[in-house]
């Protein structure tokens, strides 16, 4: 996605040679306009599995994953990473670790939300080891319902997400994919 590529070029920060900061239009401040063209991007690419549902992960997730549901015109749900008051006690859960943080943690989904009517499409902000996504592919397998596809915004190709997912017959559509982070420069693929 060209204008995600020239954004991601003139404001992304290669932190070190794994972690891309995109903190100024995707992970704290958040430019609306771009998540709306990257949510038309996504729903225009998975509009041919008829998709009753997004499932996204908080926090950086939801933004992206709203703007497809209103391209699709179908709700969003987010799995919950922190305890909540307000949470269901009926829920699906699944354990994820992440590298980048070394811990793992539980992600929390109401079952009043996916069932086994549902075609679901995963949607994050950032592929790198896929934990991530294989913890909400478990969410829904646990509703019986399907896993359409997996759109993410910011792939890093050097790390083996991409790969795991796609072996494991996903369609993964990431909408830019990093293929190094050198000496603070961005090669994409
Ligand atoms: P994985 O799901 O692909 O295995 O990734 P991992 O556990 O390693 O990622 C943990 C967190 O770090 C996720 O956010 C993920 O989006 C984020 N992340 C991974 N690589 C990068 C990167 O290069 N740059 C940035 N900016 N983020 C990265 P999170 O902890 O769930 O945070 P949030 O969604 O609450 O913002």
């Amino acid at each position: 996605m060209k204008i995600l590529k020239e954004r991601i070029q003139k404001d992304g920060v290669a932190l070190t040679d794994r972690i891309l900061k995109v903190d100024s239009f995707i992970n704290h401040q958040i430019d609306p306009q771009l998540m709306y063209e990257i949510g038309e991007e996504f729903a225009e690419y998975f509009k041919k599995y008829n998709i009753t549902k997004v499932l996204t992960i908080e926090a950086s997730g939801i933004s992206m994953a709203v703007m497809t549901g209103l391209h699709l015109k179908v709700p969003v749900v987010f799995a919950k990473k922190h305890e909540a008051l307000n949470l269901d006690k009926d829920l699906y859960l699944s354990k994820v670790f992440s590298f980048t943080k070394n811990k793992e943690y539980l992600i929390k989904v109401s079952k009043h939300y996916i069932d086994a009517t549902d075609n679901v499409l995963i949607i994050d902000d950032f592929l790198a080891n896929g934990k991530a996504a294989i913890g909400l592919a478990d969410i829904v397998k646990q509703a019986e319902a399907k896993v359409c596809g997996i759109g993410i915004v910011i792939e890093k190709d050097f790390q083996d997400g991409g790969k795991i997912l796609r072996e494991q017959g996903f369609d993964v559509k990431s909408l830019a994919i990093i293929e190094s982070l050198c000496d603070g420069n961005v090669s994409f693929k």
